[in-house]
């Protein structure tokens, strides 16, 4: 099984909060997300700066479309994202927007946020449309009611979304300390935000994640 890429939501407020401490960790991180948070502080701009500072690196614009696909995912894209977002509650003929603007930058994909209350179904006519990523998500709100671990049904989830031809990212509070759970799950990105951008040493806190992703998929 392929080892999962680590990747940092930067939620800041404003762009120098974000980069401080990713100039720190990008050593040691896969994937750049410019957070949502981030996203509607700063607009496009904080992902053409990140770009410019990390010309090789894959960067998600994390801006969780709901509607207006096509110019949405094009701002973003012309911006230097990688990957767009957008939320499970988006229609189909915005997910097939964004799948068109995508298919126009070489290289560039689509993920689905899953939001509480998405369907199989859904999740059907997403890949039918060549949806190539979905994040799983245990939300801010859910975490701060007490939602603290991840469950069987969530893996069992992952390995279903897996065998239906997506790749899996992991989201919302990770902890290092969690990661061993997800031993034997087939998880494409696992991503930190606060675990990294918060810490006191974002550096050594990318690191401390590397390494236990590498031995939980040893
Ligand atoms: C907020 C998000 C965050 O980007 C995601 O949860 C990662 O950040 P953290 O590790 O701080 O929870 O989607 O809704």
């Amino acid at each position: 099984m392929e080892r999962p890429k680590l990747q940092v939501a930067l939620d800041l407020q404003d762009l120098p909060s974000a980069l401080a401490p990713l100039q720190k960790a990008a050593p040691h991180l896969d994937v750049i997300e410019c957070g949502t948070i981030l996203c509607l502080a700063e607009g496009m701009h904080a992902v053409r700066i990140i770009r410019s500072l990390f010309p090789d690196k894959p960067i998600l614009a994390d801006v969780r479309i709901a509607e207006a696909g096509s110019l949405i995912s094009k701002m973003a894209f012309d911006a230097g994202a990688s990957w767009v977002s957008i939320v499970s509650g988006a229609t189909l003929n915005t997910v097939e927007a964004v799948m068109k603007e995508a298919a126009k930058h070489p290289g560039a994909e689509v993920q689905i946020e899953l939001i509480d209350g998405w369907m199989w179904e859904q999740a059907a006519a997403w890949r039918d449309l060549g949806v190539p990523q979905v994040i799983t998500h245990r939300s801010r709100d859910a975490e701060a009611k007490g939602a603290l671990t991840w469950t069987e049904r969530d893996l069992d989830e992952i390995r279903r979304l897996t065998d239906m031809g997506f790749k899996v990212t992991v989201t919302g509070g990770v902890k290092p300390e969690e990661i061993p759970q997800f031993a034997g799950v087939p998880v494409f990105v696992f991503i930190a935000g606060r675990g990294i951008y918060a810490a006191a040493d974002p550096a050594a806190a990318a690191k401390h994640f590397q390494e236990v992703i590498a031995a939980t998929y040893a």
